[in-house]
């Protein structure tokens, strides 16, 4: 571990296939948010003249990247990927000390960055389009996916190597360059993740990667002209921005945003296993991922059981340092993320919900230095309160009583987004009920709303998203455009839907 005290160690963008500062000569912290004396690292702050650069150098690479055979671009995510598997203990360190989540997650992010890279590696050799019969004689069809040219990326903190592998990944294998931005809380693991692909021997300014923050160097990159197609992962609010940005030029666009995801306990459910989903989905990444279970709607004839169940769990969870072994739930990113979780704590109590546990910051002793809160949860929820409609992003789980199964799903549907859900129960009936009414993206039975598998489609409906998918081979319907391709051999004029009568 690095000491407080030892000199901090400067980072560069990574553009044009060289490690450079930023024009500005500016740089920011990146502090560990359960200690914020321990310093990082100064990292580059970026504005656009260095976003201007790192597109410019990708769009100069995509020729070259393009016109490289697929399984040629494949061996180099390959090679990537086996580096990330050699260093992946060092990288989830790296990771939860800018990060603050636990190391079996933070191990487990740069697993999902592992699973996504060999995934998409895989695709070089696939890819595949169709071919099919012609309406016409002596005339041949098929169907080829093409790169399109360079990819903005803009990707969060509570991710922060698997999500920027999802971009990159199919970005690279469909034969487009990119430059990448990372959340200003998180830039080291988006540099180690860079850094594998450079020593696995990709071509200069087939990635570039710059460091700052939204509006300086998020902003320029979606903006700039010669980006082709831009993915986004964070909030809805910037999600809009972003959006808008790439309207005047009807730029492909991917967005990724929040959730307001449901665990439905039905009253026969295993209910030692419905508590410790609400507790994996609810308080794992310290309720910061997007797919965090900070709903649970509870069948009333269990709810009593299920409450003091979950409540005990939740009040033994050991808060602490990410980076100690036995610590099961880290800090929040940064002091705005706690601000933001308190503030919601006394919506809550002003809504009349019932503090279950928790309900306060950490601060005094061990906790003095961090972004720590206790895991807290508020019960005898209504649907309707803020509590229970707006994403906290934080370890704040809100738990409603319901009636039966057709309550629960309404709950369940009556949020303004939709990416995750899941019911515990073992009527299969219910199961398979609750498969078709769930509008969310992501439908799990009898296991919570996070842990999405890198060769499934991932994302959401309604506002978490705008209709794409990420991950699996749905990712790469975003990251190349179909090309149909019609080849004549017969020699003559032939006229589609008009001479087929004749033939
Ligand atoms: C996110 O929170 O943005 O399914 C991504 C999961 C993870 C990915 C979460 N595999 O919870």
């Amino acid at each position: 571990m690095t000491s407080a005290t030892a000199s901090p160690v400067v980072f560069k963008n990574f553009i044009h296939g060289e490690w450079r500062e930023a024009r500005s000569g500016k740089a920011f912290d990146n502090r560990n948010p359960a200690n914020v004396d321990d310093l990082i690292g100064l990292f580059p702050a970026s504005s656009a003249e260095d976003v201007n650069q790192a597109v410019e150098s990708a769009a100069d690479a995509y020729r070259g990247w393009r016109l490289t055979p697929a399984p040629r671009r494949a061996e180099i995510l390959y090679r990537a990927a086996e580096l990330l598997v050699q260093r992946k203990d060092e990288l989830a360190h790296d990771m939860t000390r800018e990060m603050g989540k636990i190391m079996t997650e933070t191990r487990g992010d740069v697993q999902e960055a592992i699973d996504m890279t060999y995934y998409m590696a895989g695709e070089g050799r696939r890819q595949f389009g169709r071919t099919t019969p012609s309406e016409l004689p002596d005339k041949f069809a098929m169907s080829v996916r093409d790169s399109i040219g360079v990819a903005g990326l803009v990707t969060p903190w509570n991710f922060p190597m698997a999500i920027p592998s999802w971009k990159l990944g199919p970005a690279l294998i469909c034969g487009n360059t990119a430059v990448i931005k990372p959340a200003e809380d998180t830039p080291l693991s988006a540099y180690n993740f860079v850094q594998a692909l450079e020593e696995a021997g990709l071509p200069r300014g087939v990635v570039n990667l710059v460091m700052g923050d939204g509006p300086s160097a998020g902003a320029p990159l979606v903006a700039h002209s010669k980006v082709d197609l831009v993915s986004f992962t964070g909030s809805g609010d910037v999600g809009r921005l972003v959006s808008e940005s790439c309207a005047p030029a009807f730029k492909k666009c991917t967005l990724e945003m929040g959730g307001k995801n449901i665990i439905i306990v039905m009253d026969d459910a295993n209910l030692q296993l419905a508590v410790d989903g609400a507790i994996w989905g609810g308080f794992g990444t310290t309720g910061q991922r997007c797919t965090a279970a900070s709903r649970v709607a509870v069948h009333k004839k269990v709810y009593g059981e299920f409450m003091s169940k979950f409540v005990e769990r939740a009040r033994a969870l050991r808060v602490g340092n990410g980076l100690d072994p036995t610590t099961d739930m880290g800090p929040l990113i940064n002091e705005s993320a706690l601000k933001k979780v308190m503030e919601y704590v006394v919506i809550g109590r002003n809504e009349n919900a019932k503090l279950a546990t928790g309900g306060r910051r950490l601060d005094q002793g061990a906790f003095a230095n961090g972004w720590f809160h206790e895991p807290t949860i508020f019960s005898d929820c209504d649907p309707k309160m803020r509590i229970c409609q707006e994403e906290i992003f934080g370890p704040v789980v809100s738990v409603i009583p319901v009636d039966g199964f057709e309550e629960a799903i309404a709950v369940a549907n009556g949020v303004k987004y939709g990416l995750s859900a899941s019911i515990y129960t073992r009527n299969v009936n219910n199961a398979f009920k609750a498969m078709r009414e769930i509008t969310t993206g992501i439908v799990y039975v009898n296991a919570p709303t996070i842990g999405a598998e890198t060769h499934l489609p991932f994302g959401g409906t309604k506002q978490t998203g705008n209709g794409h998918r990420e991950a699996a081979t749905a990712a790469l319907d975003f990251y190349s455009e179909w090309k149909t391709l019609y080849i004549d051999y017969s020699d003559r004029l032939q006229r589609a839907q008009i001479d087929t009568e004749n033939v």
